[in-house]
Formats: structure tokens, C-alpha cells, sequence
């Protein structure tokens, strides 16, 4: 198996389970606290590695004891650390996350003070000797940037990139990418009520590529780059407990899987029973492909 490069953020997710949702202005408790790994790269990248893939994430590390603290949570996940870029100035990203133990819901409150990575990075590594490179959909220029670099070289793994957020010339990303990863909010953010009408749209943009939508409880679509279009239904667990990262971990499924040969529907079936198995437990760690539902 060629390895797998990741490239976008690694965040410090500071998750405080609750029992119920707070009121504004009000003082409550937290019945836990746990200090995660997150960022959707290094969460993507960390469930690969955990499905066996050789992974490696490239992010920018701020000068600070947080950014200490993701690079062991990164090793312990089994994610290669050795393109890890150091800022020399700025913070660790941290997210503080209200996540409801009544239905598994996580609130996140996000601060970035870093500088992103730049082209320049991404240009240093011996990117040939990757099977598959996986893209954040953010800072446009660089990232448009690394892609054509990929393209221009000739790269003969496969790239994915995933649209999470409606960012300005996001579109400018889309013609290099084999698999585009789209999300509910951004096709929401679009004027868009189901996934179907999202797809639809996006293909005229990016005729080449497979893409998928994530819909929540109502399942994933897929539509091919042979306009035939696919739907899983959601796997629900007995209980939802924690949907922190599932957007993430259905990308790493459709990448693990496609990596692994099978067709675009069977992928998405793979990838949205992952989702699920893992919104019916707390954290990343422990799953698996192939899993019965
Ligand atoms: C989940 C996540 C969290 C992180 C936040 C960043 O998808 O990656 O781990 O804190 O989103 O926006």
C-alpha cells in the first residue's frame, strides 16, 4: 500500500461533555473533560493511520506547549509527524466543544491565530511517492497552488479534496481533484435543501470527479463522475453519543476504501457505515472498515 499524505489542520479540541444545553449568560458544570486531537485533517489522518494506512500530516505546529501536546496525540494515533511545519509565531488552533450527552450534539467555538500552511512547504516534499494526497478546502491560493504543483508533476496517485466550508474561489480548487468531499452546511450555505441538487450543480463545475455530500441522519450521496448517482442511508447506533469528527471520518472511510479498489457506491456505503459506527461512541479511536453494521 502506497502512503497517504494529508494536508490541512491540526487543531486542540477541549471537549466538555454536558448533560444538558446551557442557557446564555449561565454558570453550569461539565460532567467530563477530555484534551482531543481534532482539526479535520489530523482526524482524517488519524483514522486512516488507524485503519493501517501509512499516513503522514502535513500542518503548521505553532511555538507553543499545545502544539507539543497535538504532536504526541498525532504519534500515539500512529500519524508520521515528520512533515510537520514549525510557525514562529502564533498559537495552537483550539476548539472549546460543548458536546450534549442527551443526543450526542457538539457545539464548537473555534480560534485560529496561526499562520497557514504555504506552498513552499508543500513543494519540499517527494510527493511521488504518495498513492493518495487529501486536501483541507482553505486558504485558496496556497492550496490551489499545491494542486496544480501535483498536477504539473504528473502525480499518479489520486487526489482528493474535501469542501466543507463556503470559502471565496473555493471553485478554483475543484478541476484538480478526483474526489470531492462536500458537506450538508456548505450545500445549505449554497442555497441548496438536499444533496442531490448540490451534486448536480458541482458536477457541471468538475465533470471529472467523484463526488459525495453528507446529509446527516438522512445518509451520504455520491455522484460519479459518470453522473450516476448513489445514496446510503445513515447507520444509526441504538445511541448517538458523539458526532464530533464523523464528517471526518466518513472522508477518511471513502478514501481508505477507494484506495482499496472498490467502486464509488460500495465506497460510500463503506464510508457512511463508519460515520455511523463512530457517532455511537466517544472518539476516533478503534475504528474499523469492514465492521458489521
Ligand atoms: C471536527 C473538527 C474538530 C475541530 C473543528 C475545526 O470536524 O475538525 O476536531 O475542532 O472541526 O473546525
Amino acid at each position: 500500500m502506497q502512503p497517504i499524505l494529508i494536508v490541512g489542520n491540526a487543531v486542540l479540541d477541549i471537549v466538555l461533555g454536558v448533560d444538558r444545553y446551557p442557557q446564555e449568560d449561565e454558570e453550569m458544570r461539565a460532567c467530563s473533560r477530555q484534551a482531543r486531537l481534532g482539526g479535520n485533517a489530523a482526524n482524517t489522518a488519524r483514522v486512516l493511520a488507524g485503519l493501517g494506512y501509512e499516513t503522514r500530516l502535513l500542518a503548521t505546529l505553532a511555538p507553543d506547549a499545545a502544539a507539543s501536546e497535538l504532536r504526541g496525540l498525532l504519534i500515539a494515533a500512529g500519524v508520521n509527524t515528520e512533515y510537520l511545519v514549525a510557525a514562529t509565531g502564533g498559537h495552537t488552533p483550539v476548539s472549546y466543544i460543548l458536546l450534549h450527552a442527551a443526543n450526542g450534539s457538539r457545539t464548537i467555538v473555534h480560534h485560529r491565530e496561526l499562520a497557514e500552511l504555504r506552498l513552499a512547504d508543500f513543494q519540499a516534499l517527494p510527493l511521488a511517492a504518495y498513492g493518495w494526497v487529501h486536501f483541507e478546502g482553505r486558504n485558496v491560493t496556497a492550496v490551489q497552488g499545491m494542486l496544480a504543483h501535483l498536477r504539473e508533476s504528473n502525480f499518479a496517485g489520486r487526489i482528493s479534496l474535501e469542501l466543507e466550508k463556503d470559502r471565496p474561489q473555493i471553485e478554483a480548487l475543484m478541476p484538480y481533484a478526483d474526489l470531492i468531499l462536500f458537506s450538508r452546511a456548505l450545500a445549505e450555505a449554497r442555497g441548496y435543501s438536499d444533496a442531490p441538487g448540490l451534486l448536480a450543480a458541482m458536477h457541471e463545475l468538475a465533470p471529472h470527479a467523484d463526488l459525495t455530500c453528507t446529509w446527516g441522519a438522512a445518509g451520504a450521496w455520491a455522484l460519479g463522475h459518470d453522473n450516476g448517482l448513489h445514496h446510503c442511508p445513515a447507520l444509526m447506533p441504538a445511541t448517538v453519543v458523539d458526532t464530533l469528527g464523523a464528517g471526518d471520518v466518513f472522508n477518511a472511510g471513502m478514501i481508505a476504501a477507494m484506495t482499496g479498489g472498490v467502486d464509488l457506491a460500495s465506497a460510500l456505503t463503506q464510508a457512511t457505515r463508519l460515520a455511523g459506527r463512530k457517532v455511537g461512541q466517544q472518539g476516533l479511536d478503534g475504528l474499523r472498515l469492514n465492521d458489521p453494521a
